[in-house]
């Protein structure tokens, strides 16, 4: 595997998940594969979980980690070509990328979306400069239209804990006070659409996610009726897709937060969140501290996705 951005990268995907597991039944069966290997993780914007379940699935392999935290501590970048670079930034991308490449073996990136030009968001202009000038493997940490690893995460999770062979699961809009990238909604629909699921997506008119995610899910926008019947309910925001509204926030109707009442519509539906999860916002207290929440899991399981992906990426690099 030479990058992670998206499903199609992990190939056959009951193959993928049954290694996720197996990882999971065993995950230091593989501690001499990242021998004398690093992997450096590149963060332009903050992270927990990603930080954390990366450096952690990194020393199961046997891996070094380093991070480099591109806000705090190193040059400011600059990311555009032909700019005249007498500002506060003293490095450029097409530099700094290079020279990162020199000192690892594997590179993951997160960059978000920054809902300045919608043409750059899309075409991933940071995350694709590392895959194009590094010279190494690069999967994504998040970038500005992804979370694969957070999706694979989850996918791995309803395997777990899916009551019937072809759950209904229900990815649904919530109120949030920030306007947040589509990049984990993306994702979701980006597996979920690969697999054996009846998925349905609810959000309020206005928040069509793009196409190219959605493919041919069912797009229900009354919330209460996409809820019936559902074993998952996974609970996201984001912001405005469509071109003359892009990254802005339409409505914060607080009747779209996650609530015990809702959840008594689904079939004891699991709920879901990638985390952090604003409380009362997006989901209530009740719904998140029950013993239907599976969000602590769901979070784990980075661990389980963030190393299946990186034991891919060091077999590739014995064959090569
Ligand atoms: N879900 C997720 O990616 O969490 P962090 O932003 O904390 O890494």
């Amino acid at each position: 595997m030479k990058t992670f951005t998206n499903v199609k990268d992990l190939g056959d995907l009951n193959t993928a998940i049954q290694e996720a597991l197996e990882v999971k039944k065993n995950r230091f069966a593989h501690k001499t594969l990242g021998e004398n290997k690093t992997v450096m993780l590149v963060f332009f914007n903050s992270s927990l979980r990603t930080r954390l379940s990366s450096q952690k699935a990194a020393m199961n392999l046997g891996m070094n980690s380093m991070v480099l935290d591109v806000a705090q501590g190193a040059w400011r970048l600059e990311t555009e070509r032909g700019v005249m670079m007498d500002g506060d930034k003293s490095e450029h991308l097409l530099e700094a990328i290079p020279v990162i490449g020199a000192y690892c073996d594997i590179i993951g990136v997160r960059s978000f979306a920054r809902f300045e030009s919608k043409e750059d968001d899309c075409n991933e202009k940071i995350l694709n400069q590392f895959i194009k000038y590094s010279g190494r493997p690069v999967f994504s940490m998040e970038s500005a239209t992804a979370h694969p690893l957070q999706a694979f995460a989850d996918l791995i999770t309803i395997e777990e804990f899916k009551p019937c062979k072809h759950p209904k699961v229900v990815l649904t809009w919530a109120p949030h006070p920030k306007a947040l990238p589509q990049a984990v909604p993306n994702s979701f629909a980006d597996f979920m659409n690969e697999a054996d699921v009846d998925f349905v997506i609810t959000h309020p008119e206005g928040y069509e996610l793009d196409p190219k995610f959605v493919r041919n899910a069912k797009i229900e926008y009354d919330q209460k009726k996409a809820f019936e019947g559902a074993n998952f309910i996974y609970a996201k925001n984001w912001a405005v897709f469509r071109d003359d509204a892009y990254g802005k926030i339409l409505c914060k109707d607080m009747n779209w937060t996650v609530n015990a009442q809702k959840m008594s519509l689904t079939d004891s539906a699991f709920f879901m969140h990638c985390l952090p999860v604003r409380r009362n916002m997006i989901v209530t207290d009740e719904v998140i501290e029950s013993p239907q929440s599976i969000v602590i899991p769901e979070a784990a399981n980075r661990e389980i996705s963030c190393q299946v992906v990186l034991k891919r990426m060091l077999e590739s690099l014995k064959v090569d």
